[in-house]
């Protein structure tokens, strides 16, 4: 089965040219069958709100449930690095994001965080990876603002919020994230940051440039629900 792969192994991985593959999952089994696919990173998502307990979005999924799937995931996995998303609201300040976290590693057994969200969250990224909590970043489409961004719309089209987007990025590399997630945005521009930054990227519905690229499970499968998204 091979030794864990560690947020460290991503960032060799990108440096060696090797493209990581992740895919949300919320239980055992499926943290198996991906991991023996060869899946690199499986991805507690909050998209659970949606694929397993059928709501619009992912606002009414709870740290509990987070850490309740988490914990599932991590008893199926014995090599893949597992990433657990801090749900809505479970964030909103370093302290509180840090208690959430604990959770999600401690009884949830992730080895890394995602949050979304860019210049309000870095304060955030450096207090969680000061305490040693690896974290992933998530820019572009943030799944947990869509009532803000009016849909689940592309983001980063216009030279503007590409800068913003790139800025953020830079800075939440520089707060010490370990791995960036790029949702919904250019190709083009997820491309050129995921040269720039030596953090590894990891898009969805961003283009082929990125370090490695993360499908919805249910997605992949063909089993969602909703009409499927068009990557
Ligand atoms: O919750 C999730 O599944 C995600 C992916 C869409 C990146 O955040």
């Amino acid at each position: 089965m091979g030794e864990r792969i560690l947020s460290t192994s991503l960032t060799e991985m990108k440096r060696a040219g090797e493209r990581i593959a992740c895919v949300t999952c919320y239980d055992a089994s499926f943290a198996r069958l991906l991991e023996a696919a060869g899946v690199e990173v499986l991805l507690v998502g909050d998209s659970l709100g949606m694929v397993l307990q059928g709501h619009p979005n992912t606002l009414a999924v709870t740290l509990d449930h987070m850490v309740y799937h988490s914990a599932c995931v991590s008893r199926g996995a014995r090599r893949a690095l597992i990433v657990a998303d801090l749900p809505f609201l479970s964030f909103t300040a370093p302290e509180r994001a840090l208690a959430s976290a604990g959770r999600l590693l401690g009884e949830g057994g992730a080895h890394m965080v995602k949050l979304e969200g860019g210049a309000l969250v870095v304060e955030t990224v450096r207090h969680l990876t000061a305490w040693g909590i690896p974290v992933c970043a998530h820019l572009g489409l943030l799944p947990q603002s869509v009532y803000r961004l009016g849909g689940y719309r592309y983001q980063g089209r216009d030279a503007a919020s590409a800068a913003t987007i790139r800025q953020d990025a830079l800075a939440l590399q520089a707060a010490g994230a370990a791995l960036l997630v790029l949702e919904c945005v250019p190709a083009a521009l997820a491309s050129a940051l995921s040269q720039e930054l030596t953090i590894p990227t990891i898009g969805i519905g961003a283009g082929g440039g990125c370090d490695g690229q993360v499908l919805v499970l249910h997605d992949m499968i063909g089993a969602n629900p909703y009409r499927p998204p068009r990557f």
